[in-house]
């Protein structure tokens, strides 16, 4: 065989190892959509707190589209302005916007009436972008008392798996430490705030489609589980 034809040969078989790795590809993304729409399998919980901001946050929300699968971003009230088509966009995919707070304020150490207002002047910007406020409140750091729980009158929601996103920077660490510590009835911790964690969840819905789990709302969560979760806490 000539150099030539040894090329043109060599050519042909990258070009066919392409197009099957290309064919290969588009199936198994099929199945993984497919799979993302079943009624079945343990329920997980995606949670993000703190934003939104601008490009972590697409970045997550494209991957949730992607997947077809849906997550609970727990937004601040102050970061509302600016960013309403984000909050419009979160609700078109199917995912739920609680209640973070106006200023990230922990409220164990304000009065009953700085409590309530934290919380109410962030459902009003809600109101303002979406025509209805949240449904649920995620109190700064996971902090609350008797006395927090019995002022604000909505599901005060924890979580069972803190993913320590804020400190953990490698990305594929972080999707393995989720994948690993998933199971029914779940509610993982993670911030819309940090690029190596819209890097991990290009990873960690694959994982988790994979594997069976049906995303949920945390709404849907609590309803699902009549209310009954350690990481969450009714109101009175
Ligand atoms: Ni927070």
């Amino acid at each position: 065989m000539s150099e030539h034809t040894l090329k043109a040969a060599a050519v042909t078989l990258c070009v066919l190892a392409a197009a099957a790795s290309f064919i290969q590809d588009a199936r198994s993304r099929t199945s993984l959509e497919a799979g993302a729409q079943t009624n079945e399998g343990p329920m997980i919980a995606l949670t993000f707190d703190d934003g939104p901001y601008p490009e972590v946050t697409a970045a997550i929300l494209d991957a949730l589209e992607q997947y077809g699968v849906k997550a609970t971003f727990f937004v601040l009230g102050s970061r509302v302005k600016g960013q309403e088509d984000m909050l419009k966009r979160m609700e078109e995919l199917g995912c739920e916007i609680g209640n973070h707070t106006w200023s990230h304020a922990d409220l164990t150490g304000l009065s009953a009436a700085q409590c309530i207002s934290e919380i109410e002047k962030t459902n009003e910007e809600f109101k303002r972008v979406l025509g209805h406020g949240a449904a649920v409140v995620r109190p700064p750091f996971g902090h609350y008392n008797s006395t927090v729980r019995n002022l604000v009158p909505y599901p005060l929601i924890l979580w069972t798996v803190d993913t320590g996103d804020w400190q953990k920077q490698n990305p594929r660490q972080l999707a393995r430490s989720v994948v690993e510590q998933a199971k029914e009835g779940c509610v993982i911790l993670m911030h819309d705030q940090q690029t190596s964690t819209a890097e991990a969840i290009t990873d960690i819905i694959p994982l988790l489609v994979r594997e069976g789990f049906r995303f949920v709302t945390i709404s849907e969560l609590i309803e699902a589980h009549d209310g009954q979760s350690a990481a969450v806490k009714l109101p009175p």
